[in-house]
């Protein structure tokens, strides 16, 4: 009965719950990422959970997974249909038409939070998802790409991933160079339609460069020989492209062009890229974006273009909370006998934790196990706090790993801490 009642109620699939543990590790991610943003010039923006449909509809694209499978849509109790953020970009482009921020370009905007896919659950991939991100609007400029990477890449730097992932760079060039890569690629691929995979096929019409992409094992035998988007860019896309990989090579950020790199949501041109790493098996995309100059005018905003990208924190967790885990400050331990000397405990901790020193009373069990739970908590030091028989109070400072306790005054255990 106890086991029916407990399976009823866990979480839905695909959502987790972000454990104290886990969650100091996403806090430590975006706090990182938050403050090297800062040192960007960014600005944190905050955008609802969920948006008219038409939103996402119009930015993603119809033939989008992110839009044609994944979206969690509803109808409100007022009629309208809603969709569930999938994604940033989009919502941050609506806020910035619907806002009327186009007189404050150039705007460069960060922000964090989660994201809802109905996507099918496995490691590195959840229903309910983090993404911090960043998007630039309004600089025309192939060095707002290259400045977009810098900053990805300093953060990547900073969570001591950048030797563990790649960053993975293509171009999808102009509207033109796209359009003339579009019939190329559909002049190659419609004599094997009947060999594509169902979506493969669907895509044929719809939207052929997103076949590039595809995890099908029979698709990939056929892309293999496919044309290449490099072949079909026209001057100014390839000068674009090649001021993108200049700047990389100038900031020193390794990169490898992947020219089946196509991206998987519609609002991309020129420039797009994924950092990636092997070490998450099939989710390897850790931080991924590219350029998007239609979209402000898709959602009926001025011609404005923009670049950016948006990274996982989920994955990026999974990644680094063995290190990020060994970068907490220890907290201070006090153990007090008596419960007057409980008090002034409780007073000490406070005015340490107004100078912003991570302090922690224990109030239950003997003087005995308060002491082995503070010896479990820091495993140095502890604070310990007597009553005396006038009411006024000892201190003592015990070293846990030579056990020796040493005689204080107030104003010296505050000295000692301070220092
Ligand atoms: P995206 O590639 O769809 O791009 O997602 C960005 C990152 O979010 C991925 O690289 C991955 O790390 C993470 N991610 C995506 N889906 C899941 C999932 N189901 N579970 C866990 N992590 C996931 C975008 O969302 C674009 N808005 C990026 C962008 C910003 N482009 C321009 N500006």
């Amino acid at each position: 009965m106890l086991f029916v009642l407990m399976s009823k109620y866990q979480s839905v699939r695909g959502t987790r719950d972000l454990l104290p543990e886990l969650k100091k590790v996403f806090r430590s991610i975006d706090e990182t990422a938050y403050k090297t943003a800062l040192n960007y010039g960014f600005s944190e923006i905050e955008t609802p959970l969920f948006e008219f449909s038409e939103v996402f509809h119009r930015s993603l694209g119809e033939t989008s997974d992110a839009v044609s499978k994944e979206t969690y849509t509803f109808t409100d109790r007022g009629g309208d249909s809603i969709t569930l953020r999938p994604e940033g970009t989009a919502g941050v482009v609506r806020s910035f038409v619907s806002e009327g921020l186009a007189q404050h370009i150039p705007l460069k905007l960060y922000y964090m939070g989660p994201m809802f896919r109905y996507e099918r659950p496995q490691k590195g991939r959840y229903r309910q998802f983090y993404q911090f991100g960043v998007e630039v609007l309004g600089l025309e400029s192939p060095l707002a790409d290259v400045e977009c990477l810098d900053l990805a890449w300093t953060i990547l730097k900073k969570l001591k991933l950048d030797q563990r992932c790649q960053l993975e760079i293509n171009t999808l060039g102009d509207i033109e160079s796209r359009q003339a890569y579009r019939e190329a690629l559909v002049q190659y691929l419609t004599p094997f339609k009947l060999q594509l995979s169902a979506d493969s096929q669907v895509r044929l019409e719809k939207n052929p460069l997103r076949i590039l992409d595809s995890k099908d094992e029979g698709d990939r035998k056929i892309i293999a020989d496919a044309p290449l988007m490099q072949n079909y860019l026209n001057q100014a896309s390839k000068d674009f492209f090649n001021a993108v990989l200049d700047g990389l090579k100038k900031l020193n950020i390794p990169y490898h062009i992947n020219s089946k790199l196509v991206r998987g949501l519609d609002y991309y041109g020129h420039t797009v890229f994924e950092f990636t790493t092997t070490e998450l098996g099939a989710q390897g995309a850790i931080l991924s974006g590219g350029r998007y100059n239609g979209l402000v005018e898709m959602l009926g905003g001025p011609k404005t273009p923009g670049v950016g990208w948006a990274a996982g924190v989920d994955r990026l967790a999974d990644l680094c909370a063995t290190t990020l885990a060994q970068k907490n400050k220890p907290p201070v331990s006090i153990v007090a006998l008596g419960d007057k000397a409980m008090n002034e405990a409780l007073f000490f901790a406070s005015e340490l934790r107004q100078k912003d020193q991570y302090a922690e009373v224990f109030f239950t069990g003997s003087f005995k196990k308060k002491l082995e739970r503070a010896n479990k908590y820091s495993t140095e030091m502890a604070i310990l706090i007597f009553e005396q028989e006038n009411g006024s109070f000892e201190y003592k400072l015990k070293n846990f790993k030579t056990g020796e306790e040493a005689l204080k005054t107030r104003e010296e255990v505050m000295r000692f801490i301070d220092t």
